[in-house]
């Protein structure tokens, strides 16, 4: 029996606890989650360390006070051996041909791990929660890693949801893992959608803020790699700096919030905001509208992805509630990347994985210019010609993840070089 005066709710929320009677939404958070388990603790590990994303996390954990017990990098040794000293983690993982000039110089105490299976390790190491930020599909593994380990993932590497949204979710539900978005928009949704009734839900809007290109030129097609890394508000890797200037970025963010918040595409919607101020809105059914607003500083969201639903004070300047805020419909015509990742969420299956596959390939190229600006749009849209079937277990998704990168090196050889 429901206490008098709570509704049942009308929906089984991914099937979890709506059906216990004595749980209410105030006791699930917005992914359908208990808030109960397991409680975001002080003990971080870090993957993707020093990266944007990572470095900008141990600003936050100083400021509140987590303690670093495990980081994970790349290739930047010195920035992850400085990390080190800094926070004197159990564990620090980097590239395998990297450990010579890394292990020497470690602090006392801390143990070098190194290449896919170190990264894993770190993914799963002692700790309350693991701020998941290596880009790409090679994210993936250790998201699923830390999932597999019970741990509260804040999630960053946005693919992880894209290439495998159902069986991360599997992952996380059996082991008792829990999910929170770092990504700005999807923090926002979730901020917005704290304690709302999913049965009042219309649609979700995410912001983008257009890009360097927004305005013009009319023609892509001689954009260049530096032209493209100038992002006008926010700070980023090169990757996914290029894939906000081709709004690309924003159909993978469609597609994550898809998978994390269980929503149909049809109910998802973009719009252009080019202040970055208002990240997400949400539509409820009687008209009103709500949306999250702040600064454009991913410091914001990760903090709160670390201590949700608490919010511990962060010593940034408050935003001036003045200027013009701007929202517009994007361009798709210009912007074919946006257009072609809802068309592979709509066809399902493995297509946002191919997709996905298809622009780290072309994006690559872009970088290493190889490949026109413009022409990124081709070579997504050509892997997404081939079919691409439901994948419902992990030993698939290599293989699958292989097959597309194949085909989009094969189109961007044909699409030529800068012709
Ligand atoms: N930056 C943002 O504002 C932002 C916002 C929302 C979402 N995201 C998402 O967050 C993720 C990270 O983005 P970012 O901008 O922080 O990227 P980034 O600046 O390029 O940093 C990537 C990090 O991952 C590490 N890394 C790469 N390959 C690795 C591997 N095989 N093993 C271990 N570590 C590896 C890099 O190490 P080395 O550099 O040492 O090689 C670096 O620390 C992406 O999925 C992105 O879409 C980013």
């Amino acid at each position: 029996m429901l206490p008098e005066g709570r509704r049942a709710p009308t929906s089984a929320w991914r099937g979890i606890a709506w059906h216990n009677a004595a749980m209410t939404r105030h006791d699930l958070d917005p992914l359908g989650q208990s808030w109960a388990a397991p409680v975001p603790g002080r003990r971080i590990t870090v993957l993707g360390s020093t990266g944007s994303i990572g470095t900008q996390t141990l600003e936050v954990a100083a400021w509140a006070g987590h303690d670093v017990v495990g980081l994970a990098a790349g290739r930047r040794v010195d920035r992850l051996l400085e990390q080190a000293h800094r926070w004197r983690p159990a564990l620090v993982a980097c590239d395998e041909d990297l450990a010579d000039r890394v292990a020497p110089h470690l602090p006392t105490g801390t143990r070098l791990v190194t290449g896919s299976e170190g990264l894993a390790q770190v993914a799963q190491a002692d700790a309350d929660s693991v701020v998941a930020a290596v880009p790409g599909f090679r994210g993936l593994a250790p998201v699923r890693a830390a999932l597999e380990a019970g741990r509260h993932v804040a999630l960053a590497t946005k693919e992880a949801m894209v290439c495998a949204g159902a069986l991360v979710w599997r992952a996380a539900r059996a082991a008792g893992g829990r999910l929170t978005p770092v990504d700005s928009e999807h923090a926002g949704l979730y901020q917005v959608l704290v304690g709302e009734p999913r049965e009042g839900l219309e649609r979700v809007v995410l912001t983008a803020s257009g890009g360097p290109f927004r305005e013009g030129p009319a023609d892509l097609a001689a954009v260049t790699p530096a032209q493209a890394l100038a992002h006008p508000t926010w700070r980023m890797g090169p990757k996914v700096t290029i894939d906000s200037a081709t709004l690309f970025n924003k159909g993978l963010e469609v597609l994550e919030a898809a998978a994390l918040f269980d929503l149909p595409l049809e109910r998802i919607e973009v719009v252009v905001h080019p202040q970055s101020l208002v990240h997400a809105l949400v539509r409820f059914r009687d008209g009103s509208i709500k949306a999250q607003v702040g600064p454009h500083d991913m410091r914001l969201p990760i903090l709160y992805a670390l201590e949700a639903p608490e919010r511990p004070p962060l010593p940034l300047d408050p935003l001036p509630l003045s200027g013009r805020w701007d929202f517009e419909p994007p361009d798709t015509q210009r912007f074919r990347c946006l257009a072609l990742a809802y068309e592979a969420g709509r066809r399902g299956g493995s297509a946002p994985l191919a997709l996905n596959a298809a622009d780290e390939v072309a994006v690559a190229a872009f970088l290493a210019g190889e490949l026109r600006f413009d022409r990124i749009a081709d070579v997504i849209e050509r892997v997404l010609e081939a079919p691409w079937p439901e994948l419902d277990d992990w030993a698939a998704l290599p293989e699958a993840d292989a097959e597309a990168r194949a085909l989009a090196h094969a189109a961007r050889e044909h699409l030529g070089v800068r012709a």
